[in-house]
């Protein structure tokens, strides 16, 4: 199969829209010590991006769980892969995200960091497609994009692992060679 890659958004318009969004969160984070918690590994390009841009002090946590294969449907069933290597109770958590799908992975995650008692958990993601079919009931509080449903890759988002170096967003199509 051939992979087509089709821009969505562009480089300078990504890095324009991290930098309002550093900027919101400065402000909503005033005077406190940011605990970013990054969804590996489709996280790690924004979480770095974002992070480079706030000027609160910033911790960087990691998490790796798996929901889809390697295929471009998810499968479901949330599976903790890694866990984080230190405690986040009475921390103040923002769960960095590539992207806000089914919603099941920011679900599980969100509702596991209050349980260990962190002192708030916020969710922040690159993309949102919020008109997906079969939609968990939550809402990401810092969004950069809304996109359609459609597979994306670039910034962090892979398709069997490849394209995440990618400095845009682009929808992949496949064809018959
Ligand atoms: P959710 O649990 O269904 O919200 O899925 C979240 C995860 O699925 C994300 O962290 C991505 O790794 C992956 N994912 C969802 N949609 C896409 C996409 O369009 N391209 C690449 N990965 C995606
Ligand atoms: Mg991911």
């Amino acid at each position: 199969m051939k992979e087509t890659i089709k821009t969505l958004i562009t480089s300078s318009a990504i890095s324009k829209r991290i930098d309002e969004l550093a900027e919101q969160i400065m402000e909503d984070y005033a005077g406190k010590t940011i605990c970013m918690v990054c969804i590996l590994k489709g996280g790690v390009v924004f979480m770095v991006e974002l992070a480079k841009k706030i000027k609160n002090p910033v911790l960087m946590n990691f998490m790796d769980l798996s929901s889809y294969g390697n295929g471009t449907t998810s499968s479901g069933e949330i599976k903790v892969l890694m866990d984080l290597d230190e405690p986040v109770d009475g921390m103040d958590v923002l769960i960095v995200e590539d992207i806000l799908d089914t919603g099941r992975t920011l679900n599980y995650v969100s509702n596991l960091l209050k349980s260990r008692n962190a002192k708030s958990v916020k969710i922040c993601t690159l993309l949102d497609k919020p008109d997906k079919i079969g939609r968990k009931q939550i809402d990401a509080d810092y969004v950069g994009f809304s996109i359609p449903d459609e597979f994306v890759v670039g910034c962090g988002l892979d398709y069997a692992q490849k394209y995440r170096n990618l400095d845009y967003i682009g929808v992949i199509s496949f064809e018959e060679e």
